[in-house]
């Protein structure tokens, strides 16, 4: 084994290893000079044709706080919202099952029991607080640039993930965010046409909440990969 060669395949293991999706923050900001390299590292991430279609706005302080709130208040009154982009219409077969593991996963770690829906719409409210998160970054693609742009953010989103697990910053992605994207776009001043992806609320992991004690699970590599030979 030549442990120089190995060493970047271990680092990368081991960030993906321990990074996972965070439901609950400390208050604390993460420095500004802590922020600039994470969104440096993310502007490696590769595009079709180097298109680099990602914009992003990042919040903190008052910011985060006037978005929380406009965001809670929306999700609140049920005011219908509108994403960018059609979520699926439904989860059938296995990826019914791999939502079912982890959101029972998640209600399971939280006290929430099966049937409870009262909880259940708790907890889903929790994605509108941002999960208690000191900042969120919202991620658009230029509607030009079709669904290959939307690939391509979605690409930045992992880089940007590891980029930040690197640093010790906790995130999660929130497509959730995305049924208030017209309200979510006039507050943070993004173009009305910019169709957003997703938003990443993120900072410095509550370790000790409960939402934070489990893990989901992957899907083996020979459920996944088909190796064709000769
Ligand atoms: C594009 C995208 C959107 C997501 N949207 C949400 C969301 O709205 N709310 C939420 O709680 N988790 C959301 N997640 C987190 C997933 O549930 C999570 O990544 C998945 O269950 C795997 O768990 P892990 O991130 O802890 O490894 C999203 C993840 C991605 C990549």
């Amino acid at each position: 084994m030549n442990s120089t060669v190995d060493l970047p395949a271990a680092m990368l293991d081991s960030l993906l290893a321990a990074r996972h999706s965070c439901r609950a923050y400390l208050p604390k900001p993460v420095e500004r000079d802590v922020l600039t390299s994470i969104f440096e590292t993310a502007q490696r991430t590769s595009s079709w044709c180097n298109s680099q279609a990602w914009q992003v706005s990042v919040t903190s302080g008052d910011a985060t706080e006037r978005l929380r709130s406009a965001l809670l208040e929306a999700a609140g009154t049920g005011a219908p919202g509108g994403s960018d982009f059609p979520f699926p219409e439904a989860y059938t077969g296995v990826y019914l099952e791999r939502r079912r593991e982890c959101g029972f996963r998640l209600y399971n770690a939280v006290g929430v029991e099966r049937g409870d829906k009262v909880g259940y719409a708790r907890q889903t409210l929790e994605n509108f607080r941002l999960f208690g998160a000191p900042h969120v970054a919202i991620l658009t693609s230029d509607p030009g640039l079709g669904v290959y742009g939307a690939v391509d953010v979605g690409g930045y989103v992992q880089v940007l993930l590891l980029a930040m697990q690197a640093h010790g910053v906790a995130a999660i992605p929130q497509a959730a965010l995305t049924h208030h994207s017209a309200l979510i776009k006039s507050q943070l001043g993004i173009a009305p046409e910019r169709q957003m992806v997703c938003g990443i609320s993120f900072g410095y992991e509550d370790t000790v909440h409960p939402a934070n004690s489990f893990r989901t699970s992957r899907a083996p590599v020979s459920e996944v990969v088909s190796w064709v030979d000769g």
